[in-house]
């Protein structure tokens, strides 16, 4: 089984066919989308909310993103995966960014990372992806500069931050990525950027005209629940069936229903 490359997204850009992204954290979710056949796996630091229960993506380590990163791999026959480089694990030297995302690909096995960021870690795209390792961007709303952003909200509505996002976006593409994940961008500024770009967008909560989409599972399935953005579709409430189940489990347990004849040995 052939597995998806830069080239085939290049491909699909080029062709207009959307590309599909979304994120997975474990083996038997990685299982379940490679064999519905999306074509790249996140295995985001968003990990951090929906998996660990923190308040944000900012404690999530190294050991995290490898533990979860390699476990995906593991589960994915020919979805490209990519890593997702956490808080502080880039930000202190080129050094220290090909440093880390050389792990994701020697220690865990994935095919690419993704790093937040603009002009300000322009030097460690370039370090990273002159070794040979393929870089996604993410501009927009960067989660792990929420102290700064001052919450979850759209980014580029004034002049001036379009402007930094325009400019971000082409010094990204000559950096050296293979694409750029944009998030909480305005559908018009997304189109612009998409159109000035020859690598392929991946939008989230950025409109329809991004060469991709990106969801995390967890919202997608309606596992996760605590709030809920707009640019969320919900296409099951997995939730509500897991409590369903657990607690029919638990009734049965209770009344000495299960186990029955049927679930054991005789
Ligand atoms: O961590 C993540 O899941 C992400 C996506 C939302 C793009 O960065």
């Amino acid at each position: 089984m052939k597995r998806v490359t830069v080239l085939d997204l290049k491909e699909k850009k080029q062709k207009k066919e959307p590309i599909v992204m979304i994120t997975a954290y474990d083996y038997p979710s990685a299982q379940m989308v490679d064999e519905v056949g999306v074509d790249i796996i996140l295995v985001g630091d968003s990990l951090g909310m929906v998996v660990l229960g923190y308040e944000n993506t900012l404690p999530v380590t190294m050991e995290d993103m490898l533990r979860h990163t390699a476990a995906v791999v593991r589960g994915a026959k020919r979805t490209m995966v990519v890593g997702d480089m956490p808080f502080m694990s880039y930000q202190l030297s080129p050094e220290q960014a090909l440093d880390n995302a050389g792990r994701f690909i020697k220690e865990a096995g994935a095919h690419a990372v993704k790093l937040e960021g603009g002009e300000e870690v322009l030097e460690a795209i370039q370090k990273i992806t002159s070794a040979g390792i393929p870089v996604m961007g993410h501009i927009g709303l960067t989660p792990q500069s929420i102290h700064r952003i001052g919450g979850y909200r759209v980014q580029g509505r004034d002049e001036e931050t379009a402007l930094k996002l325009k400019r971000d976006a082409k010094l990204l593409e000559k950096a050296g990525c293979f694409s750029i994940v944009l998030e909480a961008v305005p559908v018009e500024l997304a189109k612009e950027i998409t159109e000035s770009l020859e690598i392929p967008t991946i939008g989230i909560g950025a409109g329809p005209y991004c060469d991709g989409q990106v969801l995390v599972y967890h919202d997608v399935l309606g596992i996760f629940q605590e709030f809920k953005p707009k640019f969320v579709k919900r296409y099951a409430n997995l939730r509500a069936s897991i409590i369903d189940a657990v607690k029919s489990y638990v009734e049965e347990v209770r009344s000495r229903e299960f186990p029955d004849e049927e679930h054991s040995y005789l």
